[in-house]
C-alpha cells in the first residue's frame, strides 16, 4: 500500500450572521467528498471548519437584535450545526473564531511576526461616524461617486463605472450606519509587511499549491506589487484586542484563518493529536485550504506569509471552486433563488445534491449551475434509473429463490475484473477533484451492470425452476457489479452507501473493498434505496417565499386584484437608510420578530399630495403625504425607478409613521413607505381603494 498520508483540510469559515446557503454547501460537499475519499483510502484526514464571528457586520447585526453578539453568534452556530450535519458534511471538528483556542493562537503568531519585524505601526486617515462613535470601514460609508457621479455608492467602488477609490473621494459622504455625514480622523493601525514575501510567494505558487488558472491571476497581483496589509480596527469593533495595543481590534480577516488552526486545536486535544505534527515548519503533513474564489487573496497571499511569518508551515495547497448559479443566474433573494440549506433539506434528501454538485464539480474556478429541471431529470436518471435499478432488479431473487445467499462463484468474473479495475481511474479523479470525471466513469459501468442484467433476464430465468442456480448467478453477478459502485460512490453518497453495505451485512468497506467480490454469504431483504424526484416539488425551491403576515395585517391590505399575483417581498423604501432597509429585509429573511415588536410598529394608510424630483439624488422621490390624523409629512422614498412623480398623486401607500425622522442630505425624511418588490423598476405600491382613508391604522 502507498504510504499512509496525515492530511489537515478546511473549508472556509461561514459568517456568523447569517444562514448557510448553497453556495456555501456546494464547497462543504466538494471538501466532505474529497475527505471522505481519503479517509476510505486509508489516509488520515481531518476536516475542520469554524464559524466565522468577528467584525463590524456582526456586531452591528446583532445590535439590531438587540442582542449581544455572544448571543447572535451562538444562536447562528448551532443553526450552521445542523445544517451541516444534516448535509452529511463529516466535520471531524466545527468551532468559532470567537473561542479561548483562537485567541490564544493568534496572540502568539503576532507576537512571533512583531519579533520577526512583520508588523508595522502607520497613522491611517479613516471616516468617522460622531453620532455611532465609530471608525466607518470602507463599504459603510456612501456618496456621490467621483468619477461618474452616481448617487448612493459605496466607499470603495461605483457600481455604475467599476472605478475603486476610498470614502475620502465620495462626493456628499453619509454614514450607512446613522445616515450622518462622516468626519475623517487619524488613527494609528497596525500593518503586516506582506511586500517582505513576495519572493517566498511566489515559489509557493510555483510548487502547485494552487490551480493553473489560479496561479495566473496571482502573477497579475504580483505584478502589480504586494501592499502591506492593515490587520487592526479601532474600537468598538467585535473581535480580539491585539496584545499591548489597548482599543485596537485585530481585523476579523487576520483572526479568520488563523481559526483552522483554533478548531484543528480543539480536535487535538480531543482525540490526542499533536498540533506541531500538523503545522510545524518542516511538517510532512499536509494542509489543504477549499474555498470560494472570491478569497483567493486572503488565502493565496497573506494566509501563507502570515503563517510563514510566524515559523509555521504554509498550505500544500489551496482549492478554488465557482460560485452556484441558479437556472443560470446568480442567486438572488429578491428572485427567490436565494436558497438556504434549510428550505432545500425541508423537502429533500442532502444526498441528491450531493450527487447532484458532485456530478458537476471539477478542478476548476467555473461557476455550477444548479438548472432545477436537469436536477430531477439527472437524479431520476442515474440515481433511480441506472443505479439503484441494478439491486432492485436481482435483489429480490437471491432473497426468494436462493435462500437469501450469494453464489459461491462470479458467472462473468472478467466482467467484475473490468469494474474492479476502473477503481485507480475513478480514484485518480476524485484525487484531483474531479467528481464530475469520477461520476461519468462510475455511471458508464452502471450502464454495463444494466447491460448484463438485461442480456440475461433473471425475471425470465426464474420462470423454469431448473434455472434455479442460473438465476442465482446472474443476480450474485449483478449486486457485485452494483456493490463496487456503491463503495466508489461512499465519498458522495454516504448515507446510501451505509444502507447498501448493511444489505450486503458487511462490517466495514474501504476502497480496496471493491477490488473482490463477495460470495456465498447472507443478504439482508432489500430495502429500496433512493425514491424519485418530483420535478414540481424541485421547483418550488424557487419560488419567492410569501412575506409571513398574520390575518389582517399588511399583505392582506393588498387588493384583491393582485391576490393571484406571485407573492412579492414587501421592500422598504425610504429614510434611504441601508441600515434601515437593511433591517427590514433581514426581518422577510427570516429573522422573527415578537408580537410585541410588531406591535410597535405604527403602520398608517396615506395619500400622497405632492410628488417630486430631488435634485442631486437620482433614485430618490421627495413625497408630501397626508396621514390623517397625524397630519402632513415628507418622506424620502428610493422609487424613482419606478414611478414618475404624476403617477404618485393621489394614491394610497402604506407608512411607517413611527420612525425616527432621519436627516438626510436633501432634507428630514418623517417616516418610511412601504412597498412591494425587489426594487429598482419593481416597486409597487396598493392601487387606490375608495374603502381606504388617510390616516387608518394598518392592524
Ligand atoms: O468569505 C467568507 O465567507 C469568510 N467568512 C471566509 C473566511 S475563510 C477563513 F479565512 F477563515
Ligand atoms: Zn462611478
Amino acid at each position: 500500500m502507498t504510504q499512509r498520508r496525515r492530511i489537515l483540510v478546511s473549508s472556509a469559515l461561514y459568517y456568523a450572521n447569517g444562514p448557510l446557503h448553497l453556495g456555501h454547501i456546494l464547497e462543504a460537499i466538494q471538501t466532505d467528498i474529497w475527505v471522505r475519499f481519503q479517509k476510505l483510502r486509508g489516509h488520515e484526514c481531518y476536516y475542520v471548519c469554524a464559524d466565522d464571528t468577528h467584525g463590524t457586520p456582526i456586531m452591528l447585526k446583532a445590535q439590531s437584535e438587540g442582542v449581544t453578539p455572544e448571543q447572535l453568534i451562538a444562536r447562528v452556530n448551532v443553526e450552521h450545526r445542523q445544517d451541516l450535519a444534516d448535509m452529511l458534511i463529516g466535520l471531524d471538528n466545527f468551532g468559532s473564531t470567537h473561542s479561548a483556542e483562537n485567541k490564544s493562537i493568534c496572540d502568539r503568531m503576532y507576537l512571533a511576526l512583531c519579533e520577526a519585524g512583520y508588523i508595522d505601526r502607520r497613522s491611517v486617515r479613516q471616516a468617522y461616524d460622531e453620532k455611532a462613535k465609530m471608525f466607518l470601514p470602507d463599504r459603510y460609508v456612501k456618496g456621490i461617486c467621483p468619477v461618474c457621479g452616481t448617487a448612493d455608492q459605496y466607499g470603495d467602488s461605483c457600481e455604475n463605472c467599476g472605478s475603486t477609490y476610498t470614502p475620502a473621494d465620495l462626493k456628499d459622504p453619509i454614514s450607512v450606519v446613522t445616515g450622518t455625514a462622516p468626519v475623517w480622523r487619524e488613527s494609528e493601525h497596525y500593518f503586516f509587511k506582506l511586500s517582505a514575501f513576495e519572493k517566498p510567494l511566489s515559489t509557493w505558487v510555483r510548487s502547485g499549491a494552487t490551480q493553473e488558472s489560479v496561479a495566473r491571476k496571482l502573477d497579475e497581483w504580483f505584478t502589480q506589487g504586494l501592499r502591506d496589509w492593515d490587520i487592526s480596527r479601532d474600537a468598538p469593533y467585535f473581535g480580539f484586542e491585539i496584545p499591548d495595543a489597548p482599543g485596537k481590534y485585530f481585523y476579523v480577516w487576520f483572526d479568520a484563518p488563523i481559526g483552522y488552526l483554533a478548531s484543528f486545536t480543539q480536535l487535538c486535544n480531543r482525540v490526542g493529536l499533536k498540533f506541531e505534527d500538523f503545522l510545524a515548519v518542516d511538517s510532512s503533513a499536509e494542509m489543504h485550504h477549499f474555498i470560494g474564489k472570491d478569497i483567493l487573496y486572503f488565502h493565496t497571499l497573506f494566509w501563507p506569509a502570515v503563517l510563514q511569518g510566524a515559523g509555521m508551515r504554509r498550505p500544500t495547497a489551496v482549492h478554488a471552486h465557482g460560485f452556484v448559479t441558479i437556472n443560470g443566474q446568480k442567486m438572488s433573494k429578491s428572485r427567490g433563488t436565494f436558497i438556504t440549506a434549510r428550505r432545500y433539506l425541508e423537502s429533500f434528501s442532502p444526498e441528491y445534491l450531493r450527487y447532484y454538485f458532485a456530478a458537476k464539480l471539477s478542478s476548476g474556478i467555473d461557476d455550477i449551475d444548479m438548472n432545477l429541471e436537469e436536477f430531477s431529470t439527472r437524479l431520476n436518471s442515474d440515481i433511480v434509473g441506472k443505479l439503484v435499478n441494478i439491486a432492485s432488479r436481482c435483489a429480490g431473487f437471491i432473497t426468494k429463490n436462493a435462500a437469501s445467499t450469494l453464489s459461491k462463484e462470479l458467472p462473468d468474473p472478467a466482467l467484475y475484473a473490468t469494474f474492479a479495475a476502473a477503481g485507480d481511474g475513478i480514484a485518480a479523479a476524485y484525487e484531483s477533484l474531479d467528481t464530475a470525471g469520477a461520476i461519468r466513469d462510475i455511471m458508464a459501468l452502471a450502464d454495463r451492470a444494466n447491460q448484463y442484467i438485461d442480456l440475461h433476464k433473471p425475471w425470465t430465468l426464474a420462470k423454469n425452476p431448473d434455472n434455479a442456480a442460473q438465476v442465482r448467478d446472474v443476480c450474485t453477478q449483478g449486486l457485485n457489479l452494483f456493490r463496487a459502485l456503491m463503495i466508489y460512490l461512499q465519498p458522495v453518497l454516504p448515507d446510501m452507501a451505509v444502507r447498501a453495505r448493511r444489505f450486503f451485512q458487511e462490517s466495514n468497506w474501504d476502497w480496496a473493498s471493491a477490488a473482490t467480490p463477495l460470495l456465498g454469504s447472507v443478504i439482508h431483504p432489500y430495502e429500496p434505496l433512493a425514491t424519485r424526484l418530483d420535478p414540481k416539488a424541485v421547483a418550488r425551491l424557487v419560488q419567492p417565499e410569501a412575506v409571513a403576515a398574520p390575518a389582517g395585517s399588511l399583505a392582506a391590505a393588498a387588493p384583491a386584484s393582485t391576490a393571484a399575483a406571485p407573492p412579492k417581498r414587501i421592500a422598504a423604501s425610504g429614510g434611504a437608510s441601508d441600515a434601515a432597509s437593511l433591517a427590514a429585509a433581514a426581518a422577510v429573511e427570516g429573522n422573527m420578530i415578537s408580537i410585541d415588536d410588531f406591535l410597535r410598529v405604527d403602520l398608517r394608510v396615506a395619500k400622497v399630495l405632492n410628488a417630486s424630483l430631488v435634485e442631486g439624488a437620482d433614485k430618490l422621490l421627495k413625497l408630501r403625504l397626508d396621514v390623517g390624523e397625524l397630519g402632513e409629512r415628507d418622506v424620502f422614498a428610493g422609487m424613482r425607478a419606478a414611478y414618475e412623480p404624476a403617477a404618485l398623486l393621489g394614491r394610497l401607500i402604506v407608512v411607517v409613521a413611527n420612525l425616527e425622522p432621519r436627516k438626510m442630505r436633501f432634507g428630514v425624511s418623517e417616516g418610511m413607505m412601504l412597498a412591494a418588490g425587489p426594487g429598482g423598476k419593481d416597486i409597487f405600491v396598493l392601487s387606490p381603494d375608495a374603502g381606504a382613508a388617510p390616516g387608518m391604522r394598518i392592524k
